[in-house]
């Protein structure tokens, strides 16, 4: 099983849309290296999801943030390859991987970075439209 035939058959070029509205005086408490290693990794994965995608369909990975009440949700969106409904419930398995350069630990380590600061990941994705992730971020 392979989602990702041919690297480079694809677009590498991709638009990036920010929609960041965090108000200055929110809080939270985080290792920040330790965020940013597990939204680049998740940059990465939308990423490698993109560039396999026919040279026809448009490239767009989507970051959107906002805070209610003590919550800072942040959200990836890619309009890469998806994940096919039976493989979601194994993709945060370790080494469990549908690319022939990948190792599968990505996402295993982002949830176990993202359970010790208590932030909550959930991902949603439609195959050959793409995939979503949300983290939702104590805050106040
Ligand atoms: N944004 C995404 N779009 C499509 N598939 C995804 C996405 N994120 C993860 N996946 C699927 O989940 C699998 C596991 O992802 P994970 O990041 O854990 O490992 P990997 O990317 O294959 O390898 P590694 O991150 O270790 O280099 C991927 O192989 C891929 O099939
Ligand atoms: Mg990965």
């Amino acid at each position: 099983m392979n989602s990702y035939p041919d690297i480079g058959k694809g677009d590498d070029d991709f638009t990036l849309k920010l929609d960041l509205n965090i108000p200055e005086k929110t809080l939270i408490h985080v290792d920040k290296i330790a965020l940013a290693h597990v939204i680049h990794n998740l940059m990465k994965n939308a990423y490698e999801a993109m560039i396999v995608n026919d040279v026809d369909k448009e490239n767009i990975l989507t970051a959107t943030a906002s805070v209610k009440g003590k919550t800072l949700t942040f959200t990836l969106t890619d309009t890469g390859c998806g994940i096919p409904e039976r493989m979601l419930k194994k993709i945060m398995m370790p080494f469990v991987t549908t690319k022939t350069t990948g190792t599968g630990v990505g996402l295993y380590f982002c949830k176990q970075i993202l359970d010790r600061m208590d932030i909550d990941l959930s991902l949603t994705s439609k195959e050959n439209i793409g995939t979503s992730v949300t983290l939702k971020i104590p805050a106040r």
